[in-house]
């Protein structure tokens, strides 16, 4: 069965979201098979980033990954890496579709697009590398 890595970022945490964003993943029908809390540093975000290096958001978006706790899932279903990115909704919380995680819970907070408060791989490759980055 296909395993994704879900991550609660610090503005979910922050906020008392994570039973929350976990409720709406294990309604889905979908099983956590591993969860860990932990303050990333920035050896971790900069692999788990790389793609993204360069861009004008990536200084402020490991910045803000960093500022506080995150809790990682490991979460297993069939389809689960295309159905979660579907339950998230899109990466910007003002257009992201009401009955999503950002759609309903997230806001735009001025420059700080980042805070969306989830991430999902997207693609079986992305799952598996993330997946071994925050679980080993
Ligand atoms: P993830 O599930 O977090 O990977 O989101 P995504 O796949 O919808 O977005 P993408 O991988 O393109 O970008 C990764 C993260 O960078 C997003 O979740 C946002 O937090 C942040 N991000 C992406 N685009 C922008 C942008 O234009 N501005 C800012 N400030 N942040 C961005
Ligand atoms: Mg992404």
């Amino acid at each position: 069965v296909e395993e994704t890595l879900v991550l609660v970022k610090p503005d979910g945490v922050a906020r008392n979201l994570t039973g929350e964003i976990l409720r709406r993943i294990e309604a889905k029908g979908y099983s956590l098979v591993d969860v860990r809390m932990l303050q990333a540093d920035r050896d971790l975000l900069a692999k788990h980033y790389a793609e993204h290096e360069g861009k004008p958001f990536y200084e402020p978006l490991v910045e803000f990954m960093e500022s506080g706790p995150i809790v990682a899932l490991r979460v297993a279903g069939n389809r689960v890496i295309e159905g979660f990115r579907s339950l998230a909704g899109a990466t910007d919380p003002t257009t992201a579709a009401p009955g999503t995680i950002r759609g309903d819970l997230a806001r735009d907070w001025g420059l700080k697009v980042q805070q969306n408060l989830v991430h999902g791989s997207d693609s079986p490759e992305s799952a598996q590398r993330e997946l071994a980055l925050w679980f080993d």
